[in-house]
C-alpha cells in the first residue's frame, strides 16, 4: 500500500521535486525546437542544456550530476560533478539526458526526449568511464523470467509464456546498428517481431515496459548513461532492467576497472540505481509512442511531459501551454 505521509521527508526526492524538474526538461525540450529537422544536432543539445541548465537554478534541491551526456561525442555538457539545484532541498544524484536522441532532434525524426532522473545521493552508478551498455527492458511479467545471460530466443519464449500470448504476437525493439545483425536475425529466427530504432532507446525501454504498451521488450547495446536513466523509470513501472557493460576497446576496459565498474557481471536494477526512491521526467521534443512533441499553434506552445516516481509507482502525464511571447 502507498503510504501518504512516506515522502514528507526534505531529505529525499520528493513529489515536488518530480514536478519542479518538468519545467527543466520543457525548457530544454522548447529551446529545442528551432533545431528541429535542421540538420544541427550539437546546436540542438546545447540550446537544450543551457536551458536545463539555467531552470535547475531555480529549483529546492541539492544535486550533483553523476551521468552527465554527451562526452561521447565531445558534445556541450551538463558535466559529471557539477552541482545542480539552489541547494536548499534534499541531496539528490542526478542523471541527465537534455536531448535523448539529437540526431532525431537534427534530422526531424520521432522519439526523442529531453530527461532528467533523480534518486537519494549515493544511489546511482556511476558508469561514466564506458559507454556502452548491453541491455535488456520489460514489463513487470519479465520480472524473474528473462535474464540478459539467456539466449534471445528463449528470453522471447519465456516472456510469451509469462504474458499467456503466442511467439509471434511478441515485439522486440532494438536499435538498428550493424553491431546488433545477430541480434536481429535471431529474434526473427525465434518467432518474434522487431521494431529497429534509428536511435533513443531510453523512450525503447520505457515503452516496452509499460502496460498495454506496443513493444514487449527491448534489447541490445545502447549508452550506458541511458541505461541508468532508463532504470529510473523502469523501478516506477515496476518493470525488469538488466545491464552488462559493453566496452569498445581494451583501454576503456581498463578505465572501468580502475573505476571499479565490472564487466562480467548482470548489473540488475537496483545495482543501476540503488534503492526505491527514484524520480524520472520526460518532455517530448519530437513525437513519439511515449509522448508527443513540442508543437506551436499561433501563440501558444504545447509541450506533453510524463513524470515517474518509484515511491508511488505512479506514471503522470503533464500536458502544458506556454505562452509563445514569454519564449522569444
Ligand atoms: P544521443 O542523443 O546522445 O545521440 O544518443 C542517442 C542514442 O540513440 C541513445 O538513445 C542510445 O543509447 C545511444 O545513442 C546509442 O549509441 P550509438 O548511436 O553510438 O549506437
Amino acid at each position: 500500500m502507498v503510504s501518504l505521509t512516506s515522502d514528507m521527508s526534505p531529505l529525499h526526492p520528493d513529489r515536488n521535486l518530480a514536478l519542479e524538474l518538468v519545467r527543466a526538461t520543457e525548457a530544454a525540450a522548447i529551446r529545442a525546437v528551432p533545431f528541429i529537422g535542421r540538420g544541427a544536432k550539437e546546436a540542438a543539445d546545447g540550446a537544450a542544456v543551457d536551458a536545463m541548465r539555467a531552470f535547475f537554478t531555480t529549483v529546492n534541491f541539492d544535486g550533483t550530476i553523476v551521468i552527465g551526456e554527451g562526452e561521447k561525442d565531445d558534445a556541450p555538457m551538463l558535466f559529471n560533478g557539477e552541482q545542480v539545484g539552489n541547494g536548499r532541498g534534499p541531496k539528490c544524484d542526478v542523471a541527465v539526458d537534455p536531448i535523448d536522441g539529437t540526431s532525431l532532434t537534427a534530422a526531424g525524426r520521432q522519439n526523442a526526449l529531453s530527461v532528467i532522473a533523480v534518486s537519494d545521493h549515493g544511489t546511482m552508478l556511476d558508469a561514466s568511464t564506458v559507454f556502452y551498455m548491453d541491455k535488456i527492458v520489460t514489463g513487470p511479467a519479465g520480472v524473474g523470467v528473462v535474464d540478459i545471460r539467456l539466449p534471445i530466443g528463449e528470453n522471447i519464449r519465456r516472456l510469451a509464456d509469462a504474458l499467456g500470448k503466442p511467439v509471434d504476437e511478441i515485439v522486440v525493439s532494438v536499435l538498428n546498428r550493424p553491431r546488433h545483425e545477430n541480434l536481429i536475425r535471431e529474434i526473427r529466427e525465434a518467432g518474434a517481431g522487431t521494431r529497429l530504432m534509428s536511435d533513443g532507446d531510453v523512450a525503447g525501454g520505457i515503452n516496452a515496459a509499460r502496460h498495454n504498451a506496443r513493444t514487449d521488450m527491448c534489447v541490445g547495446i545502447g549508452g550506458s548513461p541511458e541505461g541508468i536513466v532508463t532504470a529510473c523509470a523502469i523501478k516506477a513501472l515496476g518493470g525488469h532492467i538488466q545491464g552488462i557493460l559493453s566496452p569498445r576497446d581494451d583501454e576503456e576496459r581498463q578505465r572501468g576497472l580502475d573505476a571499479g565498474l565490472k564487466f562480467d557481471e548482470v548489473y540488475e536494477a537496483d545495482d543501476l540505481v540503488r534503492g526505491k526512491n527514484t524520480i524520472f521526467v520526460a518532455t517530448g521534443v519530437t513525437d513519439g509512442q511515449l509522448v508527443s512533441g513540442v508543437r506551436r499553434e499561433g501563440d501558444f506552445l504545447y509541450t506533453e511531459s510524463v513524470v515517474l516516481r518509484s515511491a508511488s509507482g505512479t506514471l503522470r502525464r503533464i500536458s502544458s501551454e506556454h505562452l509563445t511571447s514569454k519564449w522569444l
